[in-house]
């Protein structure tokens, strides 16, 4: 059983908890929060002993934690995880995990180096639907382009136009629509096509100075991928691949639940697409089979696998924003 931390105490976090324990190999051991009223308010859901903590050190000092997930605002994500790594701990970072190239190899290096794990959590890159699309692009002809959507008016979109600054907003914290719903949208071009040769990304920018929504290409070598990501807007527009004989249409970029191929002058044909509930649980069960298998030779080679995903993700997200001139605080920290 692995004894779960966890640092920031949004809806999230909640939804990571709920697949954890559903997968029925971690335990809820502890809970960080800058306060402690909500330290206790988040925990008093859960069963169990579970200790609060309003100091990270000490947080990380709990000998029986075994893995921290960190769902804070993005830019606080690098100085998290590099103290519970220094610490001891592995770690499950929320998407986007970092906010620059150097962020990232920092924490590759070190978390080697301390023999722990760090695990990006790019949900859709555990989903049963990730995996079988991929084995059907494999043997279903050459790419010839793809349009990837994922755009939702955001809960705290009114507050931006009121004239406030919410962390997801926030060039402080790393915000904007690329680097959030746009991850998943770059994270299925790269786990499907590979890593792209050019990138580009239009932005339209928000009050704050983040991207509110935007356009990107990415080039490959005989084909262009699209992705729009947005915050201020809601697209209706499913996504699409696009192969010789015929296109692949998926209702979603993440939490698929359906991706059907119309095959020129054929009938359609649906792939077998298992989405779960709660869309979190593929990624909880595969970060814990790492954890608890840590000299398996399978799981060590999936685990190498995401980790140089979530490094080239990270390359293209960095290109994308400096391509749009979409400068972060984080840039200026090092
Ligand atoms: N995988 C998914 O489906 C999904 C969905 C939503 C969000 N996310 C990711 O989860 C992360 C958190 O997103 P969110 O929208 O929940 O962020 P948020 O509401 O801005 O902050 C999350 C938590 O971090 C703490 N926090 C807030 N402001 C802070 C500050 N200024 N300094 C230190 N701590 C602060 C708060 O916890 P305390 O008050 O308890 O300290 C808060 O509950 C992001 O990386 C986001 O991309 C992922």
């Amino acid at each position: 059983m692995l004894n779960l931390g966890v640092i920031g105490t949004n809806w999230i976090t909640d939804q990571f908890i709920a697949a954890a324990l559903s997968t029925k190999k971690y335990r809820l051991s502890s809970v960080y929060s800058r306060n402690f009223t909500t330290a206790k308010q988040f925990a008093a859901k859960y069963q169990g002993k579970i200790n609060l903590f309003t100091d990270l050190a000490v947080f990380f000092q709990d000998k029986k934690l075994d893995v921290v997930y960190i769902a804070s605002p993005n830019s606080l994500h690098f100085a998290q995880a590099k103290q519970a790594i220094l610490a001891g701990k592995s770690v499950i970072v929320e998407k986007p995990a970092f906010s620059t190239r150097e962020e990232m190899d920092e924490i590759i290096k070190l978390a080697n180096k301390q023999r722990v794990f760090f695990f990006e959590a790019a949900r859709n890159l555990h989903e049963q639907s990730f995996a079988e699309i991929k084995k059907f692009l494999e043997s279903n002809g050459e790419i010839q382009g793809a349009s990837f959507h994922y755009a939702k008016y955001s809960s705290r979109m009114d507050k931006v136009l009121a004239g406030e600054e919410p962390n997801i907003f926030s060039l402080k914290f790393s915000g904007g629509a690329l680097y959030d719903l746009g991850v998943y949208q770059v994270y299925a071009a790269l786990g499907w096509f590979g890593v792209p040769s050019f990138v580009h990304y239009f932005a339209t920018l928000a009050s704050t100075g983040i991207d509110s929504m935007g356009t990107g290409v990415l080039r490959y070598e005989n084909f262009d991928v699209t992705i729009q990501p947005g915050k201020n807007i809601k697209s209706f527009a499913p996504s699409e691949i696009f192969l010789a004989k015929g296109t692949l249409v998926l209702d979603a970029i993440s939490a698929i639940n359906s991706a059907d191929y119309y095959e020129r002058e054929k009938d359609v044909k649906s792939l077998k697409i298992n989405a779960l509930a709660n869309p979190m649980v593929e990624e909880a069960e595969a970060f814990a089979q790492v954890l608890l298998h840590p000299k398996s030779e399978v799981w060590g080679a999936k685990y190498e696998e995401w980790v140089e995903l979530a490094r080239n993700v990270n390359a293209v997200l960095v290109a994308m924003r400096e391509d749009a001139g979409i400068v972060f605080a984080a840039d200026g920290k090092r």
